[in-house]
């Protein structure tokens, strides 16, 4: 939102670039915190909508999009493990010029001295405790836990009911899997993939997949 002279907040308008599952738990987040003048879905089915919403355009009709007022985007493509899609969409939005919001459910619970980085959404009912930091473009998705001192990486995805202790460290590109539970002081390598329910007890290196419980790397 920006600040007109004499006081009055102007309304954004905001584009989810995206419109599969995730786009759906990042809609339901925005139509109820009532920030937007406008919301708009970016996809390639053009002229459908998705939750009521239309979609607008298509990643080639971006710049033209922004010209015209669209300021703020946030990337709604879901990732497991693979974060090349939402890279290159970040990056597209990031040359444009968009302004990348940090969305926080309602419903969710972040401490005061938590540092987030732009276009970063935080899902219903998840906690973030003090003294955490996260990364930009990451998803700590539903139910999740991540308490404090944590340092998680940009383009992460903390799944739905995962917990990460505290002073966990997770690299830029990881995903933990929906459920796991991560003891407290251990490091999850960049580009790793934690499999859904695992127990992680022991430090996990980059680049890896690794599941179950206790955690083995298997690949
Ligand atoms: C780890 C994961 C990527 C493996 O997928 P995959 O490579 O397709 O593996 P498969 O499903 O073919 O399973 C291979 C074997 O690993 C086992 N396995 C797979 N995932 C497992 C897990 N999370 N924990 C324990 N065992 C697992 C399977 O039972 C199977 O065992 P088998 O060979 O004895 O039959 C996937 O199971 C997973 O956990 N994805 C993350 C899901 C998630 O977090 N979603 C986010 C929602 S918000």
């Amino acid at each position: 939102m920006k600040n007109e002279p004499g006081g009055i907040e102007l309304k954004s308008k905001l584009l989810l670039i995206g419109g599969g599952g995730h786009c759906k738990s990042v809609l339901d987040c925005v139509l109820s915190l009532d920030k937007y003048s406008d919301i708009g879905i970016i996809d390639s089915e053009i002229g459908t909508k998705i939750m009521d919403i239309p979609v607008i355009g298509s990643d080639d009709d971006l710049p033209n999009l922004f010209k015209s007022g669209w300021s703020d985007a946030i990337v709604t493509v879901g990732s497991v493990g693979n974060t090349r899609v939402r890279h290159k969409l970040y990056e597209m939005l990031k040359a444009i010029g968009f302004n990348m919001p940090v969305i926080v459910d309602s419903t969710a619970i972040v401490a005061d001295k938590v540092e987030i980085g732009e276009g970063t959404f935080i899902g219903k009912g998840a906690i973030v405790n003090s003294e955490t930091s996260i990364g930009c473009c990451t998803i700590i998705n539903s139910g999740s836990i991540v308490e404090h001192e944590c340092n998680i990486g940009a383009f992460c995805h903390i799944s739905t009911g995962a917990t990460l202790c505290g002073q966990v460290k997770v690299g830029d590109d990881a995903h933990v899997g929906a459920g796991t539970v991560v003891r407290q002081c251990i490091t999850i390598g960049s580009n790793t993939l934690i499999g859904c329910g695992s127990v992680v007890v022991e430090n996990v290196p980059d680049k890896v997949k690794a599941y179950g419980n206790p955690c083995k790397v298997v690949e």
